[in-house]
C-alpha cells in the first residue's frame, strides 16, 4: 500500500519532440503550467534552452533529433537518469517538406502530388514525420512503462485522414499530397497500431489535429495562433479522462481514420 501511494504520487514528467517553437513550444508550456516537469526536447539545443527559459520554471532543455540515432539514445539515458520514467510523450516534431521554400500552401502541395513528387524528398519528410517518430516512441515506450499512468499523443492533420479524402465532396479532398499528407496517414496507422498493442497496458496512445497555425511549417500562412492551435493538444496531454485510441480536433470533435 506505502509502495503503491509511493508510486501515485510520483511527479509527472513530460517530453515535448521540437517544442523550441510552434505549437511544440505552446504545449510545453502550458504542461509546465500545469505542473509538470517538461523536457524541451529541439534539435538545437540553444533553441531548446532559450524556450525553456521563456517558459521558466518546470521546463529544461535537451538535445533531440528523432532521425539521429545517437541523439535518441543520448536523450533516453538522461531522461532514465534524472526520473527513471516518463508521464507523457508528446510526439510533436515534423516537417511539411525537404527544405525547399514554397510561397503558397497550394504551391506546396501541387509539387507534392503522386505523379510528381521527388522520391529522395519523401525519404526525407517520411524519415522525420514517420520514422523518427516511432523511433523516439519505440526507445521511450520502457520508460512510458516506468510510469504509473502514462500517455502519448501524438500530433497529426486532419489532411491524413483517408476517410476525409476518400468523401467527393470533402473539402479536404484536394489535399491528399503524398509527401506531408500521406506521413501524416502512415503516422495515424502507426498511431492506432500502437494504442490497440497498448490497450491493456498503463499507456494510453492519442492523436490530435490541431488547428491550422502559422508557423514554420506552414511558412507562417496559418489562420491561427500556435497557441490557438494548440488548444487541443493540450486539452487531449492534460485531461486524464481522455480514453486511449481518440483522434480527435478541437473541441473534442471526432476525426475518421
Ligand atoms: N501548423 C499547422 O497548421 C499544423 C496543422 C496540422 C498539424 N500540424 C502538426 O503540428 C505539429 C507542430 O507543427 P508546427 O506548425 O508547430 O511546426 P513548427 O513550428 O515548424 O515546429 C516544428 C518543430 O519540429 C522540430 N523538428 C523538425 N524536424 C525535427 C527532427 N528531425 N527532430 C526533432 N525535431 C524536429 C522543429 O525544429 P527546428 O526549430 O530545429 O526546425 C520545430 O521545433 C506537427 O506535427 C505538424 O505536422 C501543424
Amino acid at each position: 500500500m506505502m509502495q503503491k501511494m509511493e508510486t501515485s504520487s510520483k511527479k509527472k514528467v513530460a517530453l515535448v519532440t521540437g517544442a523550441n517553437q510552434g505549437m511544440g513550444f505552446e504545449i510545453a508550456k502550458a504542461l509546465a503550467e500545469n505542473g509538470y516537469t517538461v523536457y524541451v526536447a529541439a534539435r538545437n539545443l540553444q533553441n531548446g534552452q532559450n524556450a525553456a527559459a521563456e517558459i521558466g520554471y518546470g521546463a529544461r532543455a535537451i538535445q533531440l533529433d528523432i532521425t539521429e540515432k545517437n541523439s535518441i539514445e543520448d536523450l533516453k539515458m538522461q531522461v532514465e537518469k534524472d526520473f527513471g520514467y516518463l508521464t507523457l510523450l508528446v510526439n510533436n516534431a515534423a516537417i511539411s517538406h525537404a527544405g525547399k521554400a514554397y510561397g503558397t500552401i497550394e504551391e506546396m502541395r501541387d509539387a507534392q502530388r503522386a505523379s510528381v513528387a521527388p522520391i529522395a524528398e519523401l525519404y526525407t519528410v517520411w524519415n522525420t514525420n514517420v520514422f523518427g517518430t516511432l523511433a523516439i516512441t519505440q526507445a521511450l515506450l520502457p520508460l512510458l512503462h516506468n510510469a504509473p499512468a502514462a500517455r502519448i499523443v501524438n500530433l497529426t492533420s486532419a489532411l491524413g485522414s483517408l476517410t476525409l479524402h476518400a468523401d467527393p465532396n470533402s473539402p479536404f479532398r484536394g489535399g491528399l499530397d503524398v509527401m506531408y499528407a500521406s506521413s501524416k496517414t502512415a503516422l495515424n496507422a502507426i498511431t492506432l497500431s500502437l494504442a490497440i498493442e497498448l490497450e491493456n497496458s498503463n499507456i494510453k496512445v492519442n492523436l490530435v489535429s490541431p488547428g491550422f497555425a502559422s508557423t514554420q511549417l506552414t511558412n507562417f500562412l496559418g489562420t491561427q495562433t500556435p497557441k490557438e492551435a494548440a488548444a487541443e493538444p493540450i486539452r487531449v496531454a492534460l485531461d486524464e479522462n481522455v480514453p486511449s485510441g481518440t483522434f480527435t480536433t478541437a473541441t473534442n470533435i471526432t476525426v475518421p481514420w
